[in-house]
């Protein structure tokens, strides 16, 4: 057997290449980040061409970097940032349109237009979602709707629709040439079609939102062989073996597959992810039901979400909207330059609000703003939204399961940031735990990829790879904490209803 599983994670920023070894350590990584493009406010897409390009470029990375060829590797895993929605001609390999990114709300039009009849929870109960734009399936909708010739082709069965694994997938299985048209459970779980309790499209759904079900792909389990790699590709005729959208993913490489056993990713966004294992549970304060993984034939497991739009993305938005900072990084840098906020909250609803709220017309607000507020509190306001917004979260898990988490494990970019994760215990009130490979979604598609093909025996196997990096204790007394947090509460009602 090779000694390396390479997984591909195409997020939201950049598509990454990583390869691992048995005890799912880094051994090399290749990364090119791709164009946000926003043609309008509330707008986000990416290139799908410049993404696969830029998969095609980072495996090379990966690879070359290891000094290793595709005889090392056992197998190719993929994560993805989900929900963005690509639809591509079948005949060509075209694109018809732009990826409408997770994050966009242009959709809100046909999110009204379905929720007049039922409400936007009509369909929750099959589907885990409520109707948002954040879904897959308004942004198909849209296409159809927008994109010239697109109903007519679609209806002829001349287009296919992906979430960015799928796009992938079909690319590295070679394309018009006999690509392989399949999505994972936990990506399918993310379009408001798919019934979890079958893993299946549902038929009547495609009827209310007018989606041909032959654009759709296969339905498959986040661990199995899909296809190999073909014959151009420098990973020519290694399988491809496990699918997860990135926050599944996420949760897999922090080997959280039991109930209770919650992590936390900071990303573009952030997602807590509570696994409530083979049983749906739906929430009664704003958290999702959604696909925690399949293994091949075995049992369908679930878990919880808290979504959180706009987190990471808020720090990019300092650098590159109001320049502020010159790299991510120097946020921390910015934030220390003061003693606390100042008094400023700062609200980031830039595209609406997710959980625990799910209020799309929401915007963005700074608050508490007097002459003394300067860059520096305003840097620590961007951090502590973060924080605040995970404690919301968290709060709902709490309230779902009537069981307080005892801890909570996290991973993504931003746990590197020392301030972050102390004001994210001290808020939270409860320890907050970094692994050694922080880069969990990565490794999770990994994993998946690897037990497909016996590289990894089973989930103990996995576990033992687990390692604690850090620790941060609460050291907030509870009085500060519950006034901080009231403050942050009174600033998100600043953001509703702001409509024109
Ligand atoms: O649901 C969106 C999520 O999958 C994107 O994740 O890590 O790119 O922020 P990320």
């Amino acid at each position: 057997m090779a000694d390396y599983i390479l997984a591909i994670d195409q997020g939201t920023t950049s598509t990454r290449a990583m390869v691992f070894d048995h005890s799912g350590k880094v051994v090399s990584t290749g990364q090119l980040e791709h164009e946000q493009i926003f043609p309008r406010a509330g707008w986000v897409e990416h290139d799908p061409e410049e993404i696969w390009r830029n998969t095609r470029e980072v495996i090379g990375q990966a690879l070359s970097r290891a000094d290793i060829t595709r005889h090392d590797i056992a197998a190719v895993g993929i994560t993805n940032q989900r929900e963005t929605t690509v639809v591509w001609e079948k005949a060509t390999g075209k694109p018809v349109y732009n990826a409408i990114v997770w994050q966009d709300t242009r959709t809100q039009a046909i999110v009204d237009r379905f929720a007049k009849d039922g409400g936007v929870e009509r369909f929750k109960q099959t589907v885990g979602l409520p109707l948002s734009t954040y879904f897959a399936g308004t942004k198909i909708v849209w296409i159809l709707e927008n994109v010239d010739g697109a109903r007519e082709k679609a209806e002829a069965g001349e287009l296919m629709f992906g979430t960015t694994d799928t796009w992938v997938l079909w690319n590295l299985t070679g394309g018009t040439d006999g690509g392989v048209h399949v999505t994972d459970v936990t990506n399918a779980s993310r379009t408001l079609f798919m019934d979890l309790r079958t893993q299946t499209w549902d038929q009547s759904i495609l009827d209310v939102f007018g989606v041909p079900a032959s654009m759709l792909p296969e339905i498959k389990s986040s661990s199995e062989v899909y296809g190999t790699v073909e014959s151009s590709s420098l990973l020519r005729e290694v399988p491809i073996a496990g699918i997860l959208g990135d926050q599944q993913a996420a949760t897999f490489g922090q080997v959280a597959f039991e109930p209770g056993e919650a992590k936390n990713t900071y990303g573009t966004g952030n997602f807590l992810i509570f696994p409530t294992g083979t049983e749906i549970v739906h929430s009664d304060n704003g958290l999702l039901t959604t696909m925690a993984y399949r293994l091949g034939d075995g049992e369908a497991h679930y878990a919880m979400e808290g979504s959180i739009a706009v987190t990471g993305s808020l720090i990019q938005w300092l650098r590159d909207n109001l320049g502020l900072i010159s790299s991510a990084p120097d946020v921390e840098r910015l934030a220390a330059t003061v003693e606390d906020n100042g008094g400023a909250y700062f609200v980031p609803a830039f595209s609406g609000l997710f959980a625990p709220y799910w209020r799309s017309e929401a915007r963005g607000a700074l608050v508490g703003l007097t002459r003394f507020v300067n860059k520096g509190h305003i840097a620590r306001a961007a951090l502590e939204a973060t924080a605040f917004q995970s404690k919301e979260v968290m709060d709902a898990v709490d309230a779902d399961t009537g069981n307080p988490l005892k801890e909570l494990k996290v991973d993504g970019g931003m746990v590197a940031n020392d301030m972050l994760m102390q004001f994210q215990a001290d808020i939270l009130g409860v320890p907050v735990v970094r692994p050694v490979v922080a880069e969990t979604t990565a490794l999770g598609a990994a994993y998946a990829a690897g037990l497909a093909v016996g590289f990894w025996k089973d989930f103990d196997d996995l576990r033992k790879n687990w390692q604690e990096d850090k620790r941060w204790e609460p050291s907030m007394d509870d009085e500060e904490r519950e006034r901080q947090y009231r403050l942050w509460k009174k600033a998100v009602t600043k953001t509703f209803d702001w409509v024109d």
